[in-house]
């Protein structure tokens, strides 16, 4: 199974985004501030298109559930659980909820995926070693059917100050706390290196690297095939 690599502007939905932000006008300032500031910094209308627009979505490793927010809000279609180790992130998101939109406090390691159509893990396994990255992508594996995605975002370790850059703001989310980092150390990947751990657990993987950015950010768009 061979990853393959292209390019392309999918249809943003900006509209989408801004309804998503609106969703927050319960939530403490802080909070609001932070959910800003990433959907400032994250290209999560640039993500968005490459998720399935029907069915139901697991985002594990939702943090605040902006990018789970905009998924509803892009498409009637979609049901979506996000899924966060950290209670005042998912307190947060759970202000958002509604129908076909809902949050759960959990250890995506402890408790895999439910059963699902799509799922998305949007920076979170940087922060997991490479064997617990196995075991997610593994257990993600398992509560997909065949044919069908998990949209994986991840800055790729690679010679490049723009990896140096999304290193160092990672470096100050953790040391401030403001990411939830049992495991401790960060555990970049190359993009050969993720293509190949998601081919272990069945996946063949096209790679889009998210174009304009100071990171060195790729979406992984990963089906789901027999193994
Ligand atoms: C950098 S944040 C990204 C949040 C969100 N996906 C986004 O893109 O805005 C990483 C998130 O992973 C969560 N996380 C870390 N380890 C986790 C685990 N074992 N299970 C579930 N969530 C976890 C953290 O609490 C944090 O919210």
């Amino acid at each position: 199974m061979a990853g393959g690599e292209r390019v392309r502007e999918p249809r943003r939905d900006r509209a989408a985004l801004a309804r998503a932000l609106r969703r927050y006008g319960e939530a403490p300032l802080v909070d609001r501030l932070f959910i800003r500031a990433r959907a400032f910094l994250s290209d999560f209308t640039f993500i968005e298109p490459f998720v399935p627009r029907k069915g139901f979505v697991v985002d594990v490793g939702c943090g605040h559930g902006l990018f789970a927010n905009l998924l509803c809000e892009a498409s009637e279609s979609r049901r979506v659980l996000g899924v966060d180790a950290d209670p005042r992130k998912v307190g947060v998101a759970k202000l958002t909820e509604r129908e076909g939109l809902r949050f759960e406090l959990g250890d995506a390691i402890a408790t895999p995926p439910p059963p699902c159509d799509s799922i998305t893990i949007l920076d979170l396994l940087y922060l997991l070693p490479a064997d617990v990255q196995e075991e997610l992508i593994a257990s993600c594996s398992r509560a997909l059917p065949e044919g069908r995605t998990m949209v994986v975002c991840a800055q790729e370790a690679r010679t490049d100050p723009r990896y140096l850059i999304g290193y160092a703001q990672e470096l100050v989310a953790t040391s401030v706390g403001v990411t939830h980092h049992p495991f401790g150390g960060f555990h970049y990947r190359s993009r050969e290196d993720m293509v190949a751990a998601l081919a272990r657990h069945g996946f063949v993987t096209d790679v889009v690297p998210l174009p304009r950015r100071p990171y060195t950010d790729a979406v992984y768009v990963a089906r789901r095939v027999p193994h």
